[in-house]
């Protein structure tokens, strides 16, 4: 992320002249012109099911709004499926595995599923104004990020399609049948190119639901699934909320059941199929770790602390809320992290310097604030930089609260927002036990100068992914999963593939 100099044709805000300063100004931030993003969403005014290859009108004949939360008006209307529209979305997805999709050979499948990631290439400018007008992130995330990352795990999982007798060498792997799963709000498009693109490329049909405030780019891929030609019944999407995604998980035909989502919710999923045959994986909560060594390189070190809660406004499982730093560097850590959220830009998703857009929900948003209160209540020191925040839609503060500690409800529960708490340690052994001493254990990152160091932190870490001197990368080729309360099995990577087969 470039710093604030090195930007180009910037000027004082205070110096804008003949024109009244602008809204969105925090701290000592220097002014830009709006440079919103242009392309179409194509949005339609009213999404229904997916089922079949075709969009159905859900039976019971309602639908809920889609809004963006960056200012809160109705994007869409959205489909609310029931327990019988997500019987017919199995019924589908079984006529689909037993007549066409388990029975093609896989550099077939493979076909699709590359036309699939072409496709979604070809249309990436409309998919990522779309995912930033529904769900609120920054439209620079959308852009290089989700999209793209979407796009490439389809493509990875193409090149796996005809390659299946290398997931287990010396095994035989066989999909699994239909799986049913239910993905959150936090990166819609990129989460359901996770769940779709293995469960394919081995052979399964799927029924999905899509969270409740972001379904759009799910039935946008919709259209897509049609133009690339996939056979009807492969995907079905099913959109709704929490009742929905009960049917989806709960329904007899699903083979197996994947879930992202909080863990409250996956621990409701998991009783209630507890004595069923049906595999499972689960996706959940996180409180991560970033760990900076008094070694470390400190500038790149904030950059990696920023991007790793602030990125798309800590709405992200693996989210670097907590920042461990060792006592002797703490204090000009702390310094220079309160120097770089002042020049974060909180404001319009759609405008390409955003920094932080909108919060998902109003939901959300009252989850963080009940939190950042919880803080400030239990005696953490609260830092936010200065500024006015818009008027209209969701928006949060960049927020690092020092002086935390580990009994803190700060420190122990997801936020889901931008906000950090900071802790310090002394000894290796003090940052390792202080990491681990969490429900959670999704990911974690290490700052330091010392290879050797890297290597001690990442065996004794209970994360699923250890990040080194870097926060927040991803790619298809590497799994992703948690401990503990943060879940089981794996996404991404041929670890990621044996989720979605049986072996023989
Ligand atoms: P949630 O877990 O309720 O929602 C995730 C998905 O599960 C949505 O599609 C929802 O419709 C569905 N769902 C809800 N109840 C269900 C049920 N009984 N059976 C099946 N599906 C169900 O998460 P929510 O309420 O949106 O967020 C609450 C908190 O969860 C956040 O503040 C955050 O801390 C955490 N969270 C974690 C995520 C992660 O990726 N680990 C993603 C989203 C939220
Ligand atoms: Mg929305």
């Amino acid at each position: 992320m470039p710093t604030l100099t090195e930007k180009k044709s910037i000027r004082p805000a205070s110096r804008a002249q003949g024109r009244p300063a602008p809204e969105l100004i925090f701290g000592d931030l220097w002014e830009y012109d709006p440079a919103p993003e242009t392309a179409d969403p194509k949005l339609k005014a009213r999404y229904d099911l997916f089922i079949d290859g075709r969009f159905v009108a859900p039976k019971s004949g309602q639908y809920f709004d889609s809004i963006n939360p960056a200012n809160e008006t109705r994007l869409a209307k959205i489909a609310q499926a029931n327990a019988a529209d997500v019987d017919a979305a199995y019924r589908a997805a079984q006529n689909a595995y037993t007549k066409v999709w388990g029975k093609l050979p896989g550099r077939e499948r493979a076909k699709y599923i590359y036309r699939i990631a072409r496709l979604l290439q070809d249309r990436a400018r409309e998919f990522a104004v779309a995912e930033t007008l529904d769900g609120g992130k920054p439209i620079k995330e959308s852009r290089d990020f989700d999209v793209p990352m979407a796009a490439a795990h389809f493509f990875y999982h193409a090149g796996w399609a005809d390659k299946l007798d290398y997931v287990a060498p010396g095994r035989r792997v066989a999909p699994l049948g239909v799986v049913g799963q239910v993905i959150p709000w936090n990166f819609p498009l990129l989460m359901l190119a996770w769940k779709l693109a293995p469960a394919l490329a081995l052979g399964n049909c799927v029924v999905i639901k899509p969270a409740e405030t972001t379904s759009i780019t799910a039935l946008k891929l919709a259209e897509i699934f049609q133009d690339a030609g996939l056979p009807p019944g492969v995907v079905n999407i099913v959109t709704g909320f929490g009742d929905t995604g009960a049917a989806v998980m709960g329904h007899p035909i699903a083979a197996k059941v994947a879930f992202t989502g909080s863990t409250e919710v996956g621990k409701i999923i998991m009783r209630s199929l507890a004595g069923t045959d049906k595999k499972m994986t689960m996706e959940l909560g996180g409180k991560a770790a970033n760990i900076v060594f008094a070694d470390a390189p400190i500038d790149q070190a904030v950059e990696g602390i920023v991007n790793g809660i602030f990125f798309n406004q800590g709405h992200v499982c693996c989210a670097g809320s907590r920042l461990l730093v060792q006592e002797s560097v703490a204090a000009e850590v702390l310094a220079k992290l309160k120097n770089r959220i002042k020049v974060l830009r909180v404001g319009d998703p759609l405008d390409k310097n955003t920094d932080i857009g909108a919060i998902n929900s109003a939901e959300q948003l009252a989850t963080i604030k009940r939190l950042v209160a919880a803080g400030v209540k239990e005696g953490a020191t609260l830092y936010q930089p200065p500024g006015v925040l818009p008027a209209k839609g969701y928006y949060f503060r960049p927020t690092v609260f020092s002086n935390v500690s580990m009994s803190h409800r700060i420190a122990r529960e997801e936020i889901f927002g931008p906000v950090l708490s900071v802790l310090t340690f002394r000894t290796v052994d003090e940052a390792v036990e202080k990491a681990n001493n969490t429900a959670y254990g999704l990911s974690a990152g290490v700052w330091t100068d010392k290879g050797s160091r890297i290597l001690k932190m990442s065996t004794e870490l209970k994360a699923g992914v250890v990040w080194a001197n870097t926060y927040n990368k991803f790619d298809p080729t590497s799994p992703f999963g948690g401990y503990k309360e943060s879940g089981f099995g794996r996404e991404g990577g041929r670890q990621g593939l044996l989720d979605y087969c049986q072996l023989a």
